[in-house]
């Protein structure tokens, strides 16, 4: 009997289990009611009386080795299985929630998109810009009132650097950077000091377009812009040009649509006018050629800029300016299907 259990011993020692099931099937051949260890216990009856004491101490310890053993293997299994399951790299994916872009960006992306089909090409320039770049080289003079018109950001202690409030900077800095053919549209973010509400922030988005060229006209300027509008508003959609006053062309004017959301019959969007403002262009003001080297008697050129947000407005009817900049998921998700 002492000679089978020290062999049960020995056994119990090299048990290996290379998952759950197989410490199951230990656990019931050696610690189960008909397991070899209880089928040692049932013989101890038969021991003699001498030998009782230390079989029995012997068998305990078979008991207490067996049943650390199995202890051990089922924790090993246990977490071999669970790192197993971590990496799992056949596994189907996770349902993962993905993000979705911005309508801005939406919107951005396709503006670009259509006039990069008409041949023109990105352009960026910074967003904490000189005077020089914002105003004066945009025929903007030292004293002009149109300076007031801008709520211009100032960076303290460096007055001549500010937040630039529109992007027509970047015409100055294409132009500084390379001669005609130029045609260039240029997306970004502008600042004005101004009062949030719903209809006013003091941040929202521009998109500036600046080409130049021999012999570019209005006409040009007109039928590119009514492309632009088709595309981005639909086919039947009219444009109509008001004269306005920009510093940096001349003539300059403001373009309107008809409305998109009324179909042009006069709704509160357009106050029942029809007609929606949607960008200020004109023809780029000889002053401005020069002040930025290019031959103003060689070279005529057009330039146009819009905001994203009232363009987004249009084809989305977002009410409050604020949404766009609030990070609320539950908006943000809608545009989900435009991506
Ligand atoms: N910079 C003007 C603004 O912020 C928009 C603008 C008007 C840009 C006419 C132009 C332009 O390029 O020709 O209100």
């Amino acid at each position: 009997m002492i000679a089978r259990i020290q062999e049960l011993l020995e056994e119990v020692e090299h048990l290996q289990a290379s998952n759950a099931e197989e410490v199951e099937a230990l656990r019931i051949k050696y610690l189960s009611k008909k397991g070899c260890i209880n089928a040692l216990m049932a013989d101890f009856r038969n021991v003699p009386a001498d030998q009782k004491k230390e079989v029995g101490m012997k068998i305990n310890e078979l008991k207490d080795k067996a049943q650390q053993k199995i202890a051990a293997l089922k924790e090993a299994a246990e977490t071999k299985d669970s790192t197993a399951d971590d990496l799992d790299l056949t596994r189907t994916p996770y349902p993962i929630a993905l993000g979705t872009r911005h309508p801005l960006t939406i919107v951005k992306n396709e503006i670009v998109d259509i006039f990069s089909r008409l041949g023109f090409t990105l352009a960026e320039g910074p967003e904490v810009e000189d005077d020089w770049h914002v105003y004066s080289s945009m025929n903007f003079a030292d004293d002009h009132p149109a300076r007031d018109m801008q709520d211009t950001f100032f960076i303290e202690a460096h007055p001549d650097i500010v937040l630039r409030s529109h992007t027509s900077s970047v015409q100055a800095r294409v132009m500084e950077r390379m001669q005609p053919p130029i045609r260039v549209i240029c997306p970004g973010r502008v600042y004005r000091n101004e009062a949030i509400s719903a209809r006013a922030h003091c941040f929202f988005h521009q998109v500036e377009g600046l080409y130049i060229d021999k012999n570019v006209s209005f006409t040009d300027l007109k039928q590119v812009l009514l492309l632009f509008a088709q595309e981005m508003f639909g086919k039947g959609t009219q444009i109509r040009l008001r004269p306005s006053y920009f510093p940096f062309t001349e003539p300059s004017a403001e373009m309107d649509i008809s409305c998109n959301i009324c179909g042009g019959k006069g709704c509160s969007f357009c106050k029942h006018t029809g007609w929606v403002e949607i960008l200020g262009c004109g023809m780029v003001d000889p002053a401005v050629l020069e002040a930025n080297g290019i031959d103003s008697k060689t070279y005529t050129g057009y330039a146009f800029g819009m905001g994203i947000e009232r363009i987004t407005n249009l084809k989305y009817q977002v009410k409050d300016l604020r949404m766009f900049s609030e990070n609320d998921t539950r908006f943000l998700e809608e545009f989900q299907a435009a991506n």
